[in-house]
């Protein structure tokens, strides 16, 4: 293997621990103090609730502040359940993107239709792993966030040596940006779409996103497995 492809694969293994320190810095930091916060304020709130004569209006504020901080730890929950470590090393393919799948319909009202060819049972490089484990979850994100229709299909398959990972919508579709060539998109507000690309390159495959407003969206990630 070529030494810059051994580079790029080595770099998507550290994205990835860095990814999971990050998930568990938040977890054991920000997390722990929110919650502590929460229970104070539910204290304080039990003792206005005693005060003489009633303190309505505080009481008012504090149920506001509560609700705040609940509702924060829950997307903050969400946010880490999707990233929490998919334990690449000792999983295969399939059974992590059925786990995505799965996760992602929990979490969801609508439901994902997963086809995944059987051969898929041969081993896949780690590296290869984590880049389409991501990307499907940038896409499924993509659906639930920008589509404004709740249902997709995910599908996985070998073709000519390639993994192809394909994640469609009937939703409302967009305007793709170009993702290659030189007037590849650079913009901040396609970091999603920036990250799906990079991940795909980093283990020399490629990203095709096919849109178009009212039709729909399909991306595909094409990864060649011969190594
Ligand atoms: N499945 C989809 N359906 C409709 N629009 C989409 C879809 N995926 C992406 N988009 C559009 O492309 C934009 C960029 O996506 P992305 O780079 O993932 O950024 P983000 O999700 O943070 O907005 C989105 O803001 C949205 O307008
Ligand atoms: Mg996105």
């Amino acid at each position: 293997m070529p030494n810059r492809d051994l580079a790029a694969k080595r770099l998507l293994a550290v994205t990835e621990e860095e990814l999971q320190r990050i998930v568990l810095d938040i977890h054991d930091g920000p997390v722990q103090n929110l919650f502590a916060a929460l229970s104070q304020l539910t204290l304080l709130r039990s003792r206005i609730s005693a005060m003489q004569p009633p303190a309505d209006d505080c009481i008012t504020v504090v149920n506001r502040t509560i609700n705040l901080l609940e509702s924060s730890l829950g997307d903050i929950r969400d946010l880490l359940g999707t990233f929490r470590s998919a334990e690449f090393t000792t999983r295969g393919l399939g059974e992590i993107v059925e786990d995505i799948v799965i996760q992602h319909e929990s979490f969801n009202s609508g439901r994902v239709a997963l086809e995944m060819d059987g051969a898929l049972s041969q081993p896949v490089s780690m590296p290869v792993k984590i880049a389409l484990c991501r990307i499907l979850q940038e896409s499924l994100s993509n659906v639930r966030r920008h589509a404004g229709v709740e249902n997709a299909s995910v599908k996985l398959w070998m073709e000519k040596g390639n993994l192809v990972l394909e994640v469609a919508d009937q939703g409302r579709g967009f305007e793709p940006p170009p993702l290659s060539g030189p007037h590849a998109t650079e913009r901040q507000e396609h970091i999603g779409l920036r990250g799906m690309r990079e991940r795909a390159a980093l283990v020399g495959g490629k990203l095709f996103v096919e849109s178009q407003p009212g039709a729909g969206t399909r991306v595909r990630v094409e990864v060649p497995t011969d190594e």
